[in-house]
């Protein structure tokens, strides 16, 4: 029985929503493992559309158990909102989600302290989203952060708060800034959150674990990308979490050996929010043109998406980091109207070939794309779901990105719908999910 990591493949937004969404239906349970409610995933379901931030995408299926696991910060009040809306639209959320007891929890002034080191001055702000996720972080590395058993435990919960607190008042004095930190009002409203989610958490590694040891099937669900990854992405504008396949076992409690495949998603082209390098970057109209064709505008803060060009360099160096088995191409009907559709495949950085990702995010920015144009295709391939009715420049197109990054296409998505996909019937990846 196939346990698979999904996975974004570039800067975010690749469509993993929606392949989740989709494929949920083949199994027993769906696992965040990094991440909080910085993250959109988008899924259609006919009319109906669900933009999931800290609830695993899985929790739209019926007989599915949806986990947010030990990798993941949770911000109760987002958690609680989310639920509500789910709830409102007819998920019953209660009974499908699993929370880790071992979840970090991020407080209010996450976001605050979030807001002045990006609001400074002397500073390229990262372009978070604005949500604690790097402090709430910083604070469970720097072994002062508050876990969601910690929260539920009345206790204990008190004293460990106000010794969090102790040292936040002392940066807020240093900060000139500690009457805005109503300290107390938050202790007693965590405290009431805490009775909301309690009847849902548990140990998930022991869930997940006790459920394939039982032969039910788990699929992972990365948030953001492996270029946001903290250790192998553009550093340091990246996110604060392991993105990248390896951050599912550590994020979920669920040994390597019990992962059988791991699927990257990407879009045909790319696109990144917030600061950092963008080497296949398109600053023209075209650039513009995708952004409105590929509604690239972020599911969470609105923001304008950058577009570029498919990169051929960084999908085989994301490649290299999660042993992709399987590519997933989304987005191809995004390009059907371009006579051209530039590919970048290497990078230049003074005046050499690179054959490998530079380290340093001032090179990162120096880098030069060299880039081949591929013929496009200039007709409609919204909603194909079969690989013989592609017009044939689109075939070859997808062909051509297969045999540069050395990783098989193994499904298409030619629409946000559940039904505008297409999965290759003699790839890994359609093995995969038969296991
Ligand atoms: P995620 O964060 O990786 O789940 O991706 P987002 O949900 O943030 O962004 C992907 C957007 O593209 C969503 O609005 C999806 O509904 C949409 N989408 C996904 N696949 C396709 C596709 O094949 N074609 C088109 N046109 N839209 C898609
Ligand atoms: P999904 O799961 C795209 C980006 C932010 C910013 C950087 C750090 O929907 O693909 P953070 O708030 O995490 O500290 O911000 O990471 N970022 C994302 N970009 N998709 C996401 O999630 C993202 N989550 C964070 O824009 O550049
Ligand atoms: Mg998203």
């Amino acid at each position: 029985m196939s346990n698979l990591i999904v996975l974004g493949a570039q800067w975010g937004d690749e469509g993993k929503g929606k392949v989740v969404d989709l494929f949920s239906e083949k199994f027993h349970l769906v696992a965040r493992y990094q991440g909080g409610h910085n993250a959109g995933h988008t899924v259609y379901i006919g009319e109906k559309k669900f933009v999931l931030k800290l609830i695993p995408s899985g929790i739209l299926r019926d007989g599915v158990k949806a986990v947010i696991g030990n990798g993941v910060v949770i911000d109760p009040a987002a958690l609680i909102e989310e639920m509500n809306t789910l709830t409102a639209a007819g998920i019953p959320v209660e009974s499908r989600l699993a929370i880790s007891n071992r979840a970090h929890v991020i407080f209010p002034f996450h976001r605050l302290a979030e807001k002045i080191s990006e609001g400074r001055s002397d500073r390229v702000p990262i372009g978070t989203t604005s949500r604690g996720i790097g402090p709430s972080y910083e604070d469970k590395i720097g072994r002062r952060g508050i876990r969601i058993a910690d929260l539920l435990d009345s206790s204990n919960f008190s004293a460990l708060y106000d010794e969090l607190a102790a040292d936040k008042a002392t940066i807020a004095k240093a900060f000139n800034i500690e009457n805005n930190i109503p300290l107390a009002d938050i202790k007693k409203q965590y405290q009431e959150y805490s009775d909301r989610i309690a009847p849902m958490v548990c140990d998930t590694a022991k869930l997940l674990n006790d459920a394939m040891n039982s032969g039910k099937r788990v699929l992972f669900e990365g948030a953001q990308g492996t270029m946001l990854d903290v250790d192998h992405g553009t550093y340091p504008f990246v996110t604060s979490s392991s993105a990248t396949a390896g951050g599912a076992c550590i994020g979920s409690g669920v040994p390597p050996t019990r992962i059988d495949g791991v699927i990257g998603v990407s879009k045909a082209y790319i696109t990144r929010v917030g600061s950092g390098a963008f080497p296949s970057e398109e600053h023209g109209p075209i650039g513009d043109r995708i952004r409105k064709a590929g509604n690239e505008f972020g599911s969470v803060t609105g923001r304008p998406r950058r577009c570029g060009w498919f990169d051929v360099p960084l999908l085989r160096y994301t490649s290299m980091i999660n042993g992709f088995d399987s590519l997933i191409i989304t987005k191809l009907d995004v390009l059907d109207d371009l006579d051209e559709i530039p590919v970048c495949i290497a990078y230049k950085l003074d005046g050499k070939i690179l054959d490998e990702m530079p380290v340093r995010h001032s090179d990162l920015e120096r880098i030069q794309p060299v880039f081949e144009n591929r013929p496009g295709w200039k007709q409609s391939t919204r909603g194909l779901s079969d690989y013989d009715e592609l017009p044939e420049a689109a075939r070859k197109y997808v062909d051509y990105l297969a045999s540069q990054t050395g990783v098989e296409v193994g499904c298409l998505s030619t629409g946000p719908e559940r039904n505008e996909t297409m999965v290759m019937p003699d790839s890994k990846l359609a093995q995969l999910l038969a296991d």
